[in-house]
């Protein structure tokens, strides 16, 4: 089978098909093998992608970057303090500027591509980030790619799949523990979606642990249930910190999020709770009982909160490979996307 992305916006690997999701995987991994190979270091030659920044990173800015110049291309970061947008609260105009219609279609007769990063901080209400990619989506004809928005962060899942593949190798029927974790960071639901969803859509059994009031958005848990029930994999919900870490639990992802009324009371509030619950913590005790069990986390982690130093630097720990697989994923995603590469598929499992 033939996989074609051209001009394709990655906005959450829920909206592309599996054989897409495979696709990019692939190419992935060839692209990391292959690292400085000829047929890849040229694919971007002469273009330029637009890196549109309204929150920090370290991973992200930098992986693109290096992504953008080992494809022989060159990237280039926007802030909106470099630009003058409009900006409207609750339909008010705050600040006069030019629209995203206007923006966006100038943008677009200068790059092969552009992708924006817009977190929960940068906005009024859930979901208004991921909006605005889509209005981004609306007038360019180049792809759009979601850097983390207050949605979703498809790069990031395509990564912990990566990973995780390299770890164990097929995926299908095989567990992953999601657990909240305490922190003093407030962190945001992108990723945490990211791997829900990727990984019950290629298959695996999800296990989600969080103290009672920190349920993650019940559209996107409808998703991933409904991925589960689709490829006959199990998901439960539990609210021990403790049980969660079983026989056959194989990957353990532990990460802080913020409750539902986050919008509501602010992110001070919401961390003097959170770091209170300091029983959500992974160790290397309970990382003993699950099935050689792996650790994984987006970074940047939250030590001695999110999990120990002993887990974090200890060899169950894959974070250190994900990270690098930004690299690869992204590479990917920009030679399918913006260089038009076609991808045979070699398999339809993994
Ligand atoms: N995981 C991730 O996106 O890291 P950064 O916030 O550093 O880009």
């Amino acid at each position: 089978m033939l996989i074609n992305l051209k001009g394709k916006d990655i906005i959450c690997t829920q909206e592309l098909s599996v054989p897409e999701i495979r696709a990019l995987l692939q190419l992935a991994d060839q692209m990391k093998k292959n690292r400085y190979n000829p047929q890849f270091s040229s694919l971007l030659k002469d273009r330029t992608f637009l890196m549109f920044f309204y929150n920090p990173s370290l991973r992200t800015r930098i992986s693109f970057e290096a992504a953008a110049t080992e494809l022989g291309g060159h990237a280039q970061f926007l802030e909106p303090k470099t630009m003058r947008l409009k900006k409207t609260r609750g339909g008010i105009e705050v600040q006069a500027g030019e629209t995203i219609e206007d923006a966006a279609k100038v943008l677009d007769r200068y790059a092969c591509g552009m992708g924006i990063r817009i977190l929960e901080t940068s906005v009024d209400n859930y979901g208004d980030g991921n909006a605005l990619l889509r209005e981004y989506a609306r007038w360019m004809e180049a792809p759009i790619i979601n850097m983390a928005d207050d949605k979703y962060h498809p790069c990031q899942g395509l990564s912990d799949i990566m990973g995780m593949q390299q770890h164990k190798g097929k995926l299908r029927g095989r567990t992953l523990l999601m657990t909240w974790a305490h922190g003093a960071l407030a962190r945001s639901y992108c990723s945490v979606h990211e791997n829900l969803l990727i990984s019950s859509r290629l298959g695996m059994n999800i296990r989600l642990a969080y103290p009672r009031g920190y349920d993650l958005p019940p559209e996107e848990i409808a998703k991933v249930r409904k991925n589960c029930s689709e490829n006959g994999s199990s998901f439960d919900i539990i609210h021990d910190p403790d049980e969660a870490y079983s026989s056959d639990v194989d990957f353990v992802y532990s990460r802080n999020w913020f409750g539902p009324d986050f919008y509501q009371i602010g992110k001070d509030k919401e961390i003097a709770r959170a770091v209170a619950m300091t029983d959500w913590i992974c160790t290397e005790e309970r990382m003993k009982r699950t099935c050689n069990g792996l650790f994984l986390h987006p970074m940047p982690l939250d030590r001695g909160k999110e999990v120990t130093d002993e887990v974090a630097s200890g060899t169950r720990s894959i974070i250190i490979d994900i990270a690098e697989n930004r690299l690869h994923t992204q590479k990917a995603i920009m030679a399918m996307t913006m260089a038009g590469l076609p991808v045979k598929l070699e398999t339809t499992e993994g």
